[in-house]
């Protein structure tokens, strides 16, 4: 899960750099045939490669440096049309429920399946309109039932505010046409969301396309495939999709190490685009005579078998004599200074509550409750990076010296108790330790 500058450095100045090249070329080539491949590439690497940048860059784990995950987020979705914030949470709800029905906003492949779907969706003259006469409604103010679903209503001004700044630029691209008396700025900025979208769709329907519907375990409903290096780029490993959805706080540079580590679990992954396109096609054309029809044979390891000890620290084994000082409150003694270390999180559990114990490089120790408030995972098992943890579930973040949530989904803050150092242990005073506030629903 540790972060790093440099792979999504290299890795989105090359984009830009090859997006800038087909742009030149498809400039220079205005007029000849060779303006279609040229303006293939240019939009393929527009509204096609910009989907992983959206994605990754969405979950924040690109670059460890907040900003630029920010500023690339909000580029790439301007490039897919997609509203920021309403994908964002949009997104939140695809990982807590992928590919069940009426939860999940982002099935691309519903069942039955219509293949005739298969061309206006490749041009994107489905969800391309459908997007933007939304943006419209929202910039007009007007926020749509299927957006008050899975949106909380703190961030219906900010989507009014991103749908009116998408708005306004594509408006002055089309003024720009219109004073020019040529579609060229269109075929640069706003038209290559339509023409360049078929490489989004190429990959994405090997993510979960023909797998199990209705079920809570990703291993059912979310494909690894193998691709090449060339294809692995373009898509920022987002084919080691099913360790993505098991672990979202893994960086994309750091999946394919992930995958060596935990494929033992998982069901085999496919050995190539094609050979997971025989099993999508297949597993469609099937689905669509009875769509309760499953792919035979794709086998998830027994995971009782594999299943890995526990880390939490039982009551049991903590000293948790109370120590009792005049005019001071009870103490828990956690234990001895080296019970977690430095950058690490430990979960602890005490008398039917659980914590999560921090200790930051800096040697700071911090205790919190151990359930993440948006949906109730458990923030041991995330990523400290600082004083900041990360959610393993939805990339949501905490300041876990005050509590404070830093990131959405996380909106809620953590209770935090404050750690004293006695005699090279660990005390806290829990006190009446109420319940976990929770905004689970979104
Ligand atoms: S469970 Fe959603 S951010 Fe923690």
């Amino acid at each position: 899960m540790t972060r790093r500058n440099g792979p999504a450095i290299r890795d989105t100045t090359l984009w830009l750099l090859l997006l800038v090249g087909a742009g030149f070329l498809a400039f220079g080539a205005l007029g000849s045939w060779w303006a279609i491949p040229a303006f293939a590439a240019y939009g393929a690497l527009y509204g096609g490669a910009a989907d992983p940048r959206w994605h990754e860059n969405g979950h924040g784990t690109a670059f460890k440096t907040r900003w630029p995950n920010d500023v690339v987020y909000l580029v790439a979705s301007f490039m897919l049309l997609r509203e920021p914030t309403l994908w964002r949470w949009s997104h939140v709800r695809h990982h807590s429920d992928t590919i069940i029905v009426g939860r999940d906003p982002e099935i691309s492949f519903p069942r039955p399946f219509r293949f005739r779907s298969v061309l206006p969706n490749y041009l994107n003259l489905i969800s391309g309109p459908h997007m933007l006469l939304r943006m419209a409604q929202h910039a007009a103010g007007k926020i749509d039932e299927d957006t008050r679903e899975f949106v909380p209503e703190a961030e219906f001004p900010r989507v009014i505010r991103e749908a009116r700044a998408f708005v306004l630029i594509l408006g002055a691209v089309v003024v720009w046409c219109v004073v020019a008396g040529s579609i060229v700025p269109l075929l640069f900025i706003g038209l290559p969301s339509f023409y360049g979208v078929w490489m989004v769709w190429f990959f994405a329907i090997t993510q979960h396309a023909g797998l199990n519907e209705d079920v809570l375990d990703h291993r059912y409903s979310t494909r690894t495939v193998y691709m090449n290096p060339v294809f692995r780029f373009l898509y920022l490993n987002m084919n080691y999709h099913l360790e993505h959805h098991l672990f979202p706080s893994v960086p994309y540079h750091a999946l394919p190490k992930l995958h060596e580590e935990v494929k033992q679990y998982l069901p085999a992954p496919k050995a190539s685009v094609l050979d997971a396109y025989k099993e999508i096609v297949h597993a469609l054309r099937m689905q669509r005579r009875n769509p309760d029809w499953e792919i035979p044979g794709r086998e998830v390891p027994d995971s009782a078998a594999f299943r890995l000890t526990a880390t939490k620290i039982p009551a049991s084994s903590l000293a948790t004599s109370m120590a009792v000082a005049a005019g001071l409150e009870e103490r828990t003694d956690l234990g001895p200074l080296d019970l977690v270390q430095p950058g690490q999180v430990k979960r602890i559990d005490v008398g039917g509550h659980t914590y999560a114990l921090f200790r930051t490089r800096r040697d700071i120790y911090a205790l919190s409750d151990g359930l993440c408030t948006h949906g109730q995972t458990h923030l041991a098992e995330g990523h400290l990076d600082d004083c900041v943890i990360e959610c393993p579930k939805h990339n949501g973040r905490f300041n876990v010296l005050t509590g404070e949530p830093v990131r959405r989904p996380a909106r809620v803050p953590l209770v935090t108790y404050a750690v004293e150092i006695v005699d090279g242990r660990l005390l806290v005073a829990l006190g009446d330790n109420p319940d976990v506030t929770s905004d689970a629903g979104t």
